[in-house]
């Protein structure tokens, strides 16, 4: 991957750069007066209404509106995303484009291809032990009894970590491995009171049953380790590695691919032995989180190969819990196209314990018969509310509205507010999706909105008021920072709202949300980011405006907006209250 472009040389750039003879080399322009003028490239017209201004170094057209400076030219007219605009600009002016982090990269890169060798070496000597090891028999056994056969063991990859210190330690020094390494991928624990004493590690995984878990290439990048009896903890896991980060890893997603079989859904269960009990059973498409909630990132890589994903939770109170979080994570993205279902098993049992009881056939019923997310989630919400009176079935709308406002567009959404209409007796408005998918699945640029930024505002000649989200983002693009000095309950109480209407409130709470996880950020990586999606052209858009705000005095105002935009929310949720308590009243 390419490294980041530094803002000094972008700088530079544009400080070369003459807008004039980048876009005269072509369109071809006419001087009139101070400015220049041209057939606008960007819309069909007779006469010129495109104009270059050199004293500004921004284009702009009274035509269509499209308008920026020279690199936002170049992204619009050569259709080219911010870095390749900088690519092109660079090469016609004979520069290169250094990148800040591309040696970095490099050797990140070397460090972990070392760090998949160790996890390689160790992940073998673990199924060897499996086969070889004087005490194998009591892990056999287990495995067993389990119902495992050698052939499901072999596809994953499952091992013995031999009891003793440092079985692991051992063998991989005797390949020259150092204990450096070895605590860097995870194998290893240090000693405490570690002192000039010689043995100051010993191995993590002892006298475990050892599940290594593979990312989507098929190499090893961490383990779980079960004891063979009821001692605790039952389960040990790797840590957090540069090669594992457990909130993003699926076990089982690999072997499910690989096991060469149509993959047509996903089921998501809890843990290993589920997964490797459900594969052995036939149904090869389980996969496990590693001990934690499932997540955007998973639910994505999953849906990119099925169209399917069905959650499985204990029947009880707490799988219920789990299940209900499960499905606020799942709404932003339940584009349309994807389904989403929720099989609850029963009381005391797992998929392991249940698919041995019941077996394939009737297990895969239950998976085909699994209740669907609309279904569970107005279930969820009736539960809580008394559909029979007034007051709740205005409860059921509030309690709905939010979370249904968080899916995307399209025919699912429409279909779910219609049935929430149907249930509250009321008609509900739709309010835009507040989905921040739209980096993630970027639509395709759209070259009728060109997206630039210049680097001074064009004179906008029309003074609009405009409401109070817009205006942050402006100050925000003109000064990013402002969102890392943003109070960190601030913004966590900014998340809450909900934006219902306001377009420019989501794309401001998601800038924010960019700008506060790169400290490094600047307006043209906040652009980037953007660039081609229909926040891009808003921004665009609204790059136009004149800024009128002093630099110096930004901060403060951005934080008077802020404060502005709670105050108004905060009155909203009271005059909500309110309402629903007249209600009752009358009732
Ligand atoms: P469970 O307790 O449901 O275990 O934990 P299980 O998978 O059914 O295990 P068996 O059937 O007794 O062998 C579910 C998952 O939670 C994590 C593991 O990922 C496990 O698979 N876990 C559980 C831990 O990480 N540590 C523990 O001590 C327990
Ligand atoms: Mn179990």
């Amino acid at each position: 991957m390419a490294g980041l472009i530094p803002q000094h040389f972008i700088d530079e750039l544009l400080s070369r750069a003459d807008i004039v003879d980048v876009i005269d080399k072509r369109v071809k322009l006419r001087k009139t007066g101070k400015n220049y003028s041209a057939l606008c490239p960007f819309h069909q017209e007779k006469s010129p209404s495109f104009s270059v201004e050199p004293d500004k170094q921004f284009y702009y057209c009274f035509g269509c509106g499209a308008g920026g400076n020279v690199l936002g030219f170049v992204m619009a007219y050569e259709q080219k995303d911010f870095p390749q605009a900088v690519e092109t600009l660079a090469a016609d002016y004979g520069l290169s484009v250094p990148r800040q982090e591309s040696g970095e990269d490099t050797r990140r890169k070397q460090e972990h291809e070392e760090l998949f060798a160790v996890m390689q070496r160790a992940d073998h000597f673990y199924q060897q032990q499996l086969r070889q090891h004087a005490q194998r028999q009591q892990a056999v056994d287990y495995l067993k009894s389990r119902g495992l056969s050698g052939a499901i063991a072999k596809q994953y990859g499952i091992g013995f970590a031999p009891p003793g210190w440092d079985s692991l330690l051992t063998h991989l020094s005797a390949a020259s491995i150092t204990p450096e390494l070895m605590i860097q991928c995870g194998l290893l624990i240090e000693k405490e009171d570690a002192t000039a004493d010689k043995r100051r590690y010993y191995d993590r995984f002892r006298d475990r049953i050892i599940f290594p878990i593979r990312d989507s290439r098929g190499r090893t990048i961490g383990f779980g380790g079960r004891v063979l009896g009821d001692d605790k903890p039952k389960y040990l896991n790797s840590p957090e590695t540069p090669l594992y980060h457990k909130g993003q890893e699926l076990y089982g997603l690999y072997e499910a691919r690989k096991s060469r079989q149509k993959l047509t859904r996903f089921i998501i269960v809890e843990g290993y032995m589920d997964v490797v009990a459900l594969a052995q059973h036939g149904i090869h498409y389980a996969v496990a989180t590693l001990g934690t909630a499932t997540n955007s990132t998973h639910l994505t890589r999953l849906f990119r190969q099925v169209s399917e994903v069905i959650y499985c939770f204990d029947g009880d109170e707490a799988g219920r819990k789990a299940a209900w979080r499960g499905l606020e994570a799942t709404l932003p993205i339940m584009q349309d196209g994807r389904v989403v279902r929720f099989l609850f098993l029963p009381e005391g049992e797992d998929p392991d314990t249940l698919v041995r009881k019941i077996g394939k056939e009737r297990f895969s019923e239950k998976i085909d018969h699994a209740t669907s997310l609309e279904d569970f989630f107005f279930n969820h919400l009736c539960e809580q509310v008394d559909l029979h009176s007034m007051e709740g079935k205005a409860r059921l709308v509030t309690l709905a509205q939010p979370l249904l406002q968080q899916l995307p567009d399209g025919v699912f959404r429409q279909l779910m507010y219609k049935r929430l209409a149907e249930l509250s007796e009321t008609e509900v408005a739709m309010g835009k999706a507040a989905s921040r998918q739209n980096r993630v699945d970027a639509p395709q640029a759209d070259p009728e909105q060109p997206a630039g930024k210049p680097l001074r505002p064009a004179r906008s000649g029309s003074s609009i008021q405009r409401p109070a989200s817009l205006k942050a983002i402006e100050l925000l693009l003109s000064q990013p920072d402002v969102a890392l000095e943003m109070d960190a309950s601030l913004w966590q109480e900014l998340q809450g709202i909900v934006p219902e209407n306001d377009d420019s409130l989501v794309l401001l709470l998601e800038l924010i949300e960019l700008a506060r996880n790169d400290p490094k950020i600047t307006a043209y990586r906040l652009l980037g980011h953007c660039y081609g999606t229909p926040r891009g052209n808003q921004l665009n858009q609204l790059m136009k405006y004149e800024k009128i705000t002093p630099a110096a005095g930004v901060k403060h105002e951005f934080s008077f907006l802020i404060e502005s935009m709670l105050k108004t929310a905060r009155n909203q949720l009271y005059r909500q209250q309110l309402i629903a308590q007249l209600k009752n009243r009358i009732k």
